[in-house]
């Protein structure tokens, strides 16, 4: 990679864990070398903070990869380690969920009330045909009946493939398809800034064109009308009025828990498969020690979907597999006021918030005065996962949401991952802003370079990973094929992450976002990360996407499409200032190969639904042709104005 990146590496500011919480901590310096020492014993101690009702007898099978088995033999139940165990541990009182809805109603559920709701709904849901192995698509809101559904469908062995309730019928339905789903659970609508959003009409669409279909299991949520037919089922009338009692079956280590397709900003969608024991065992791991969950006083928030992996390793999994309480929230940060997110957390006296760097980037446009009007005193420990977070951003969460007190873990991993796999130790590592620091123990992650060669330290390439980790993908959905293709075949016995990252002189690892988002400019390797940061390092920026468009000259010449901080005065002459003094200082920062071309000051930037910025589509408009399939975009108004900012050459 490039002689520039140094320059992002110049972040020399460190911050060392808390002395309170480094003595407290869950998950000590010694667990490296314990796990270095030997691998498959340290993920079989991990394994052990489960309940197995058959012990494996072998720890990893991996004599046919990439397709590993881990804990062969052994079986357990997810839904009986997530509830009935904590139950029968007598913390059956303690609040697992305090949902809130956007609308202001809230819900208070504690584990011994989650374990009836599950097992009645996993009475229902057999009730309906559904047995071990049957797929069962989940398209729902943000209420606590989502995670009912999913840990039903694990008590019963079906394999479910949640589906982000903002997505459209086409999407929905390839995804039906691809899996061959026998039910869909959904809701009449869901509240989304300020309104019920219908999504029982996309569910009807849906499953005109899916005959797999036999039964829709819908939850009354918003009251909106909805459409009826024999193939409806309410919620209310089947699950709630189902026995409380159900005894959960042991399925296989490799059963398969769930399908999570990949919302693909690209090409069609992977169906990305994950099974039963080396998954629980990972997410609850890893929940346990980068978060350092304390299940007796820690209050635990992660913001994601449950329609992302996010959703389900850090809101249903991990946490219920290790006691957590945790706030779930229904609705977007800005409703009723921008404020929301600050009071949810004074209500709730959270201590653990577990969040992504598009949203905080968010909260700093929105400006710093929205934080410091509530008490966010409770917090400790504070997340971030989803895409590089950039210095600034990073500075600005541990500033102002975490008093400067609190460690900031930058967790990277990934949908096919299944669970975090570099991140700090928040009790163990000195943080530096923008880095994920280093793998996990268990975990051996590395760069290398296009000949697979290991880069040394301050050289940069391709993150790989080199041994199999216990929740990694089994395959893609119905095409094995296109798992090896994908992950394996680009080097030889190594994992394939498709991310760019950099060693810094100490080995600490820098993500540099997706390895075809760099840009190639006079034969220069010029990471859209970094300049992007560079841009956002400027007071006048609050966010800033940038791609290379084709150039005659250079090959690729950059354009950053910029978002100015909201006081920034930008009209007519001052925004051409604007612009050069911009160009100037990306110079400045990386060196005059980085200038941009071109420099556009936009209101938006065009996000897929998880928040990516979707490059694609501004390359498009970089390069005047008219715009590619903006169907996964979160809102598709953006580029309108983006391409008539272009056309009118602001
Ligand atoms: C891609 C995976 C993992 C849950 C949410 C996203 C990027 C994720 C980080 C991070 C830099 C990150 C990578 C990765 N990414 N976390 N902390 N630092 N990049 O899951 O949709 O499967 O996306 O997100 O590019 O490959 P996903």
């Amino acid at each position: 990679m490039s002689e520039t990146l140094a320059n992002l590496l110049q972040e020399t500011r460190r911050f060392p864990p808390p002395a309170d919480l480094a003595a407290a901590a869950n998950v000590t310096a010694d667990a490296y070398d314990s796990a270095a020492e030997d691998r498959l014993a340290f993920w079989a101690r991990q394994a052990g903070r489960l309940d197995w009702s058959t012990e494996w007898d072998q720890i990893l099978d991996w004599s046919n990869p990439p397709f590993a088995k881990w804990f062969v033999g052994g079986k357990l139940n997810v839904a009986y380690n997530c509830l009935d165990r904590h139950v029968a541990a007598g913390h059956g009182d303690r609040v697992a969920i305090h949902w809130e809805g956007e609308p202001g109603d809230t819900r208070t559920i504690t584990y011994a009330d989650l374990l009836a709701m599950t097992s009645q709904a996993a009475n229902a849901l057999t009730d309906l045909g559904v047995t071990a192995g049957d797929r069962v698509a989940i398209y729902l809101p943000m209420i606590p009946e989502a995670a009912v559904a999913m840990l039903a469908c694990a008590r019963i062995g079906a394999t479910h493939s949640v589906v982000f309730g903002g997505f459209s019928a086409d999407a929905l339905t390839n995804r039906i398809q691809d899996a061959s789903a026998k039910v869909v659970i959904t809701a009449d609508g869901g509240f989304r800034r300020g309104k019920p959003s219908a999504l029982k009409p996309t569910v009807d669409e849906a499953v005109a064109k899916c005959p797999t279909i036999e039964r829709v299991l819908v939850v009354r949520r918003t009251g909106q009308d909805v459409a009826w037919s024999d193939r409806d089922v309410w919620w209310h009338e089947a699950v709630e009025t189902a026995s409380t009692e159900h005894t959960a079956e042991a399925f296989d280590a490799e059963h398969p828990l769930f399908i999570l397709y990949t919302s693909g900003t690209t090409a069609k969608p992977k169906g990305i498969l994950h099974t039963t024991g080396g998954y629980l065992t990972q997410a609850a791991y890893t929940h346990h020690a980068v978060f350092d969950l304390k299940p007796e006083s820690d209050v635990y928030w992660c913001t994601a979907d449950i329609g992302w992996v996010t959703g389900h390793s850090y809101i249903v999994y991990g946490p219920l597999a290790n006691g957590a309480t945790q706030l779930m929230y229904e609705g977007t940060p800005d409703t009723p006021h921008k404020g929301r997110f600050w009071e949810l957390v004074q209500k709730h006296k959270v201590t653990i918030l577990y969040t992504a760097p598009t949203l905080i980037r968010t909260m700093m446009k929105w400006g710093d005065d929205i934080p410091r009007g509530h008490d966010l005193s409770s917090l400790r420990l504070l997340g971030s996962v989803g895409e590089p977070i950039n210095p600034e951003a990073w500075i600005w969460y541990r500033e102002n949401i975490g008093r400067g007190e609190c460690p900031v873990v930058d967790t990277w991993w990934q949908t096919e991952t299944g669970a975090i796999m570099i991140s700090p130790l928040p009790g163990v590592t000195s943080t530096k802003p923008g880095s994920a620091m280093r793998p996990l123990p268990g975990i051996s992650a590395d760069v290398v370079d296009d000949q697979a060669q290991s880069v040394p330290d301050g050289g940069g390439g391709f993150l790989v990973l080199r041994e199999p980790w216990p929740s990694m993908l089994r395959t893609i959905w119905g095409d094995d094929q296109r798992f090896v293709d994908t992950y394996w075949s680009r080097f030889e016995g190594l994992y394939f992450a498709g991310d760019g990252a950099k060693k810094d002189d100490d080995g600490d690892l820098w993500l540099l976002g997706r390895v075809d988002d760099v840009m190639l400019v006079s034969g220069h390797n010029i990471s859209t990360t970094e300049v992007e940061s560079a841009l956002v390092s400027h007071p006048s920026v609050a966010e800033a996407a940038v791609v290379g468009a084709t150039d005659p000259t250079t090959g690729q010449a950059i354009v950053a499409f910029t978002i100015p901080r909201g006081s920034v005065d930008t009209e007519g002459s001052a925004g051409e200032a604007l612009i050069a003094e911009l160009r100037e200082h990306v110079s400045k920062t990386l060196g005059p190969i980085a200038k941009p071309r071109q420099i556009l000051l936009v209101p938006e930037l065009p996000k897929t639904r998880s928040g990516k910025i979707m490059r694609r589509l501004l390359r498009d408009v970089a390069e005047n042709r008219s715009l590619g399939d903006v169907t996964t975009l979160q809102d598709s108004s953006v580029m309108d104005l983006i391409s008539s900012g272009m056309r009118s050459g602001k």
